[in-house]
């Protein structure tokens, strides 16, 4: 898919990974809409700095876990662009509970952002995403979601639901939609992380460097190039799923 002249849809595309992805979709010739939930600051500076590139880009304040929002974000997109070509369904949580203290409010929140998100922002996508009969949809994953890793067990849980979600979309939406996945290793460690457990994950990945999201930009450009793969996970991770 040529990017130029497209419109997509980055969730929480303000900041961290978001940012980058919505920047690089830009960069390739794509008008943006960049919701976010809170960061309202940066996602108008990104709409700023896309605009200087010559790409039309609207902020959109939206929480991706509420169908109403999720519905006014869909209203805004076509009453903006009229049409939508690609959708990343990147927001997300990550949160660090032990699996007994998992409280029924926190597994609510997860599976809210983590993996309803990503179902009602398909759904509620699915009509524009169809209009020209090439749409794709990428959500990004997490390899807690193909891995068992109890301290982040809500978060992993969600994010291998993503990963099934996906599948069914694919199937469900074919042959109008692609719908793929990405699930990265650490390419932007959480922002509390100490440099020894940023060391500590390098450590433990055989090609001996954490990620940038420039590898995970490259993989979605690959995924929106290749227009004979749907359904499937794109692990980006520098080998550590082998260890
Ligand atoms: N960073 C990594 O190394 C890594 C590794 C594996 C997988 N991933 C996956 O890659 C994606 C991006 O990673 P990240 O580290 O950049 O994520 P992040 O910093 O944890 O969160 C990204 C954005 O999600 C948005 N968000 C949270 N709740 C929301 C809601 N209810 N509605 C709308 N937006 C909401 C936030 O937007 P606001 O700031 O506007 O509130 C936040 O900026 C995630 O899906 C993550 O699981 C990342």
């Amino acid at each position: 898919m040529e990017l130029k002249g497209k419109v997509a849809l980055v969730t929480g595309g303000a900041r961290r990974l978001g940012r980058e992805l919505s920047l690089a979709l830009g960069q390739a010739g794509a008008d943006l809409v960049v919701n976010y939930n809170r960061s309202a600051g940066p996602a108008q500076e990104l709409c700023e700095q896309l605009e200087a590139l010559g790409r039309r880009a609207v902020p959109v304040q939206a929480d991706v876990s509420s169908s109403d929002d999720v519905a006014r974000l869909i209203e805004v997109t076509t009453e903006v662009f009229g049409h939508l070509d690609v959708l990343v369904n990147n927001a997300s949580t990550f949160e660090n509970v032990p699996l007994l203290d998992i409280t029924e409010e926190s597994w609510d929140r997860v599976m809210g952002v983590n993996l309803k998100g990503p179902f009602l922002m398909s759904q509620a996508a699915e009509p524009l995403l169809r209009m020209h009969r090439r749409g794709l949809i990428l959500n990004l994953t997490d390899l807690a979601g193909i891995e068992t890793w109890p301290a982040y067990g809500h978060h992993g849980v969600s994010k291998a639901g993503v990963i099934h979600l996906t599948r069914v979309l694919a199937r469900a939406f074919a042959p109008d939609i692609r719908v793929n996945a990405i699930a990265p290793g650490t390419v932007l460690p959480p922002e509390d992380y100490t440099p020894a457990q940023v060391e500590s994950l390098r450590g433990r990945t055989p090609l001996q460097r954490i990620g940038t999201p420039a590898d995970v930009v490259r993989a979605m450009m690959y995924l929106i190039e290749a227009d004979y793969v749907t359904g499937q996970v794109l692990v980006v991770d520098g080998g550590r799923l082998l260890v």
